[in-house]
């Protein structure tokens, strides 16, 4: 069976043809990093106006990929939400025009169990099967959830269960903004991680909160004002000033700094503040998780969300002796379709079939 999956909830607009869950027979992904990068941020009104340019060749895109038209297709899956509404709306609206001319079933997938398929999909595709119960850490620019996964009932599906969350803001959310303090430019993440491997990921001593009531639960706003702190009384200014600059400049040139060009803008002193960052997102992300994983008995840990990409989350999950972890591919770790077609195969499977009222919904809870 032949899914297109539609995915529009933040900046990207996104479109993939995946066969039986596992199979990516497409996955077009175009970022509006440009747009929003001058603004250091996403810019909800810019991002539906982009959503709409992009939708129509990037679903075209994706069905020329993989080869097929729309009469070979099982179904049409689109993220329902969470998500900024404006973009959500693009995806949803063009989901239901062509699945309404080309008679072909609607599917409304949550964006976040979506990334949990991102992994999913990616062991399916290597036969390899993900015991239960299973943790889920989906951790991106705005979600960092803990959820427990059993298998429940064939006709219901796997069911969800919140075991934590952040207080405040996400992991990515946090890799942003220190970035964009710092002068980095948007989106923080890759850069920082980048980078960290050239600090000292002890140099700088943060402290991260302890949670009253449940200590699950993630807190990474602390740990923002901690580098704000630091920024203030080592007096980075002048030389975050000349990071800007440099930034505007590559992107005027529409280029991405290499490491090295990276380096020749980055003290010492900054290189440790950002090792030092990164280790203390990964030890509040990893203590966490496990705490967690060991209070439900999971037998598999999956990754996923923008964060997951990150090399040295990576690292630190592979030494860890067990559960075992799941990583999906670094580009169905951050936003995709690929892994919104997959979490539709099973819905289609078990009938889960939308109607054309289907609305969307920037804040649509996986589970509570
Ligand atoms: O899943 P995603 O593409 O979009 C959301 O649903 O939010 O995640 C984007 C987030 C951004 O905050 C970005 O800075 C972060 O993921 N990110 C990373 C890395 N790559 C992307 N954070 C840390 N390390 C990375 N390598
Ligand atoms: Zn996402």
């Amino acid at each position: 069976m032949k899914i297109l999956g539609i995915e529009s909830s933040c900046d990207e607009t996104a479109a993939a043809v995946v066969e039986d869950g596992a199979r990516v027979l497409s996955s077009v992904v175009a970022s509006q990093m440009d747009t929003h990068a001058k603004y250091g941020g996403v810019v909800p009104e810019l991002a539906s106006r982009e959503h709409l340019r992009a939708i129509v060749p990037v679903v075209r895109q994706a069905l020329r990929d993989a080869g097929v038209d729309l009469k070979q297709l099982d179904a049409i899956a689109v993220t329902q939400g969470p998500g900024l509404v404006g973009s959500l709306l693009v995806g949803v609206t063009y989901a239901k025009a062509i699945s309404f001319a080309a008679s072909l079933p609607l599917i409304a997938v949550n964006h976040v169990e979506g990334h949990i398929y991102s992994v999913l999909m990616d062991a399916k595709s290597k036969g390899e099967e993900i015991a239960l119960p299973a943790l889920a850490l989906v951790v991106s620019g705005g979600h960092t959830h803990l959820f427990s996964i059993a298998a429940g009932p064939a006709e219901l599906g796997p069911v969800y269960k919140l075991m934590g969350r952040t207080r405040d803001d996400a992991a990515g959310e946090a890799y942003d903004k220190v970035a964009k303090l710092l002068g980095f430019g948007y989106p923080g993440g890759p850069v920082i991680d980048r980078l960290a491997p050239f600090g000292d990921p002890k140099g700088i001593k943060f402290t991260t909160a302890r949670m009253k009531g449940n200590e699950l639960d993630f807190s990474f706003s602390g740990l923002k004002t901690a580098v704000l702190r630091w920024v203030e009384k080592h007096d980075l200014l002048e030389e975050i000033r000349t990071r800007h600059a440099f930034v505007e400049q590559k992107r005027a040139k529409h280029e991405s700094p290499t490491v090295e060009e990276w380096l020749t803008v980055t003290p010492t002193a900054t290189l440790d503040l950002l090792a030092s960052f990164q280790h203390t997102v990964i030890h509040e992300l990893l203590h966490r998780t496990l705490a967690s994983a060991e209070q439900m008995d999971a037998r598999s840990v999956i990754v996923s969300g923008g964060v997951a990409a990150n090399e040295g989350l990576r690292q630190a999950a592979a030494r860890t002796a067990r559960p075992r972890f799941y990583f999906a591919t670094r580009t169905l770790s951050t936003d995709n379709a690929a892994m919104i077609a997959a979490a539709a195969y099973p819905k289609l499977l078990r009938g889960e079939v939308a109607g054309l009222a289907l609305k969307a919904q920037a804040s649509l809870p996986l589970a509570g």
